[in-house]
């Protein structure tokens, strides 16, 4: 079953999640990995990000669209094609802890976005038909993004078996624009970017199937996840992560 999650609060348990935010979390990590970065870890929170500052450590990440104080850059996949480590901390407002919370309710989670559809497209059409997939959709502060059911409806057009109503309501979303930069640029999310002076993330993260990456969760403790390239996992290596009962991680 291809099923959608319109927001987290639709996360259910599934085989396989594959979590969206295409404005901009997950072109984010999609692209740092892109660029040679070993492992993203992706925190539910700013301050567990600034906890985790260590050697190699790039801190990325947003409030309202725009770095946090101390960080060294913002959640934008333009900034992460320059490596300046070897491992990107990545705190934002939705899509990270929405990563963290499909965690919870996935056996395996990866990361889709336009820059990684394909890619993404063959890892999940390796289960076969018999899949239970979830397309979690991110959102915006509980609500629904357009943005990210254009990308839900772009994906679940493209892998077989049943599919549930929310299924083909994102589908028939995806349908009415010409492309992903329409879908993208009519949001509420982009206008947001364009506010804050960031149309050229609008524009990037519109680019289709240029990156042949899959991030996937390789660990997770209830406020951080682990991200690994899926295509690459061997150069990944095995995290060594520890959480307290109150979600404290040492990694
Ligand atoms: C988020 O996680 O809330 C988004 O990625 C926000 C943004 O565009 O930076």
């Amino acid at each position: 079953v291809i099923d959608v999650a319109f927001t987290r609060a639709d996360l259910r348990r599934a085989d396989v999640a594959v979590v969206v935010d295409v404005l901009r979390a997950t072109s984010t990590a999609t692209q740092a990995l892109a660029a040679g970065y070993r492992r993203v870890l992706c925190s539910e929170t700013v301050e567990l990000a600034r906890d985790l500052r260590g050697p190699g450590r790039v801190l990325a990440g947003e409030r309202h669209c725009v770095k946090p104080a101390g960080f060294d850059q913002g959640n934008s996949p333009l900034e992460a094609r320059e490596r300046a480590g070897e491992e990107l901390i990545l705190a934002t407002t939705n899509g990270a802890p929405t990563i963290v919370a499909a965690a919870r309710h996935a056996t395996r989670v990866v990361l889709a976005c336009m820059l990684n559809l394909d890619a993404v497209l063959r890892v999940v059409r390796r289960h076969g038909a018999g899949l239970d997939a979830q397309i979690v959709c991110s959102g915006t502060e509980d609500a629904v993004a357009l943005e990210d059911v254009y990308v839900a409806g772009r994906l679940s057009a493209a892998l077989p078996g049943e599919r549930t109503d929310a299924a083909r309501v994102a589908e028939g979303v995806a349908r009415a624009f010409a492309g992903p930069y329409e879908a993208l640029a009519a949001s509420a999310d982009a206008a947001a970017l364009a506010n804050a002076g960031l149309t050229g993330d609008v524009t990037y993260c519109a680019r289709e199937s240029e990156l042949d990456v899959v991030p996937a969760v390789v660990a997770a403790t209830r406020r951080l996840a682990v991200i690994a390239d899926e295509l690459r996992r061997d150069d990944a290596g095995e995290p060594s992560l520890a959480a307290d009962s109150d979600g404290t991680v040492s990694v």
